[in-house]
């Protein structure tokens, strides 16, 4: 085990090593205002929508595990019922998950095989990394949202391959910058055997009118192969879903270890994810001020030339060394504002963030009063 030993040893020298932290404890007790969930919407805290859904819930709901997996007793009513409301809404076959973790490792090497070229964009989350290590296919990752890299790409190996897979998240996880999916659609169109696999977890429930995300607000279904969304970030539940079409679906049912080999969520997880996706389009005002209060803090950092990655509700604040983003976080916690250090292997070396991620339900003061504590520490 000594090469445990010494790896640990090497983490904890490079200032990062991960502890798992008593959070009920330390938010409650301090009051802090929590800017590191992805409750992009405030759902999770939204005590009155819980109440009306528990008001709702029903005998189905009484059993508390599927205890089997999907393709054994566990695809009980929910699965049918949340499976077609996602049909409705994007009008393309729809297919739940256990996580988008699963449904990423998963779909990914059942639908890439020995002729299939991927090419990911070098940010792509580690779910997405995983899933193209599982499969057999080639894969290239292209520097991030460098579509003339990617066109050469393309250009030099469509020939060799049965088909390529383009491999790009909507808003990205770190950087808070955003995939230009006009144009990757077009460059997909451009062959016959390009296909567009899209990752729209940090923007499903946040962008489009109905809340579908990116591809909904660009009017991009259609054209997108697999979209894939997670539930555990703005529509505070669990799982995930993909949309792709009728013979991908049937496919993955019989060949995607993912869904196959791992027991079902419970019923009830899943009627409360059902409940958010058919009120998403209620929530417009929730998206209208995130939308604001990100613009405020995205204008502010520009006005103090701190160069910023995106625009977006995530806002990542390089600060450069691990020890330095982890003392700066600190100062800022003890000024009242839950933040924490993103350091690395989650992001290259050298670029240690402060991540600040944004929620409708904070208020306009205090995003101005952490403004004003910004000021004095980055
Ligand atoms: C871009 C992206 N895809 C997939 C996942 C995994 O989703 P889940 O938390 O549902 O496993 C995450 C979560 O961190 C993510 O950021």
């Amino acid at each position: 085990m000594n090469h445990i030993i010494n790896k640990l040893e090497e983490i904890k020298r490079s200032g990062n090593l991960r502890v798992l932290k008593d959070i009920d404890t330390i938010l409650s007790s301090s009051n802090m205002i929590n800017l590191a969930s992805n409750d992009y919407l405030g759902l999770n805290d939204d005590i009155d929508l819980a109440n009306e859904f528990w008001n709702k819930a029903n005998n189905d709901h009484s059993r508390l595990s599927a205890v089997s997996s999907r393709l054994l007793t566990g695809n009980h009513n929910e699965y049918i019922a949340i499976e077609s409301l996602l049909e409705k809404l994007y009008n393309k076959p729809a297919l739940f998950f256990g996580s988008g973790y699963h449904a990423n490792s998963g779909v990914i090497p059942a639908l890439c095989d020995k002729n299939t070229l991927i090419l990911a964009d070098k940010l792509s989350h580690a779910s997405m990394i995983d899933g193209i290590r599982l499969s057999e296919a080639k894969n290239i990752r292209f520097r991030h949202n460098d579509y003339d890299q990617l066109e050469k790409l393309i250009r030099h190996n469509h020939n060799q391959y049965s088909s390529i897979v383009i491999i790009t998240e909507s808003i990205f996880s770190m950087d808070g910058d955003e995939a230009d999916l006009e144009r990757l659609v077009k460059i997909k169109k451009s062959y016959d055997n390009v296909f567009l696999y899209v990752d729209e977890a940090h923007a499903v429930g946040v962008r489009g009118k109905k809340g579908l995300g990116c591809c909904e607000e660009k009017e991009l279904i259609a054209d997108i192969d697999i979209i894939l969304c997670t539930c555990g970030k703005a529509l505070a539940s669990t799982g995930a879903y993909i949309i792709c079409n009728d013979y991908v679906k049937e496919y993955l049912i019989n060949t995607c270890r993912t869904l196959i080999f791992t027991t079902a969520l419970p019923a009830i997880n899943i009627a409360w994810t059902r409940y958010i996706i058919e009120n998403l389009s209620k929530f417009e005002d929730k998206r209208s001020s995130l939308y604001e209060i990100s613009k405020l803090i995205n204008d502010f950092l520009r006005s103090k030339n701190i160069s910023l990655l995106g625009s977006s509700h995530i806002i990542p604040i390089v600060i450069g060394e691990s020890e330095k983003a982890v003392m700066v976080a600190e100062k800022i916690q003890q000024e009242g504002f839950f933040v924490l250090p993103v350091r690395p292997p989650t992001v290259p070396k050298g670029t240690a963030r402060l991540r600040i991620s944004l929620s409708a339900s904070h208020k306009k003061e205090d995003i101005i009063r952490l403004i004003s504590i910004l000021e004095k520490y980055v």
